[in-house]
């Protein structure tokens, strides 16, 4: 089967869809290969520094829709530093994979919760380094191809 299980399962049922009125980081990333889009909205508790609650949106294909899906649970209830170092490479694995056409798909995930919260340290002063400058090249290290 092209799709396993886990891809199929969160394409269908995916977790934490929709918006957020009151986030505290909003990142918005666009793919450079495909041209989809995608928004992700983060909740963080200042006190814990962890994230409270997380939703996402995008304008993707299926392999968009699964990958942030699982995204979105792997990083909420965790500190927000953790989330920067969430790789798309962490995500495709615990899918049990995608087929290699498809992983330039689960970058979209990567960067756009990056980019919420480069977004959440922007609006609250907190200094970061180079790991949170949003790549948008088609490297082959995240794309595969
Ligand atoms: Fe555009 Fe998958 S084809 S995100």
């Amino acid at each position: 089967m092209l799709y396993s299980e886990k891809v199929m399962d969160h394409f269908q049922n995916p977790r934490n869809v929709g918006k957020m009125d009151d986030a505290d980081g909003v990142g918005e990333v666009g793919n450079a290969k495909c041209g989809d889009i995608m928004r992700m909205y983060i909740k963080v508790d200042k006190d814990s520094q962890t994230i409270s609650d997380v939703k996402f949106n995008t304008f993707g294909c299926g392999s968009a829709i699964a990958t942030s899906s699982m995204a979105t649970e792997m990083i909420k209830g965790k500190p927000v530093k953790d989330a920067l170092t969430l790789s798309n490479r962490a995500v495709v694995e615990a899918l049990d994979g995608l087929p290699t056409h498809k992983l330039h798909c689960s970058v979209l995930a990567e960067q756009a919760v990056k980019a919420a919260v480069k977004d959440y340290y922007d609006k609250n002063g907190i200094a970061y380094g180079d790991e949170l400058n949003v790549c948008d090249h088609d490297c082959e290290h995240c794309t595969g191809e």
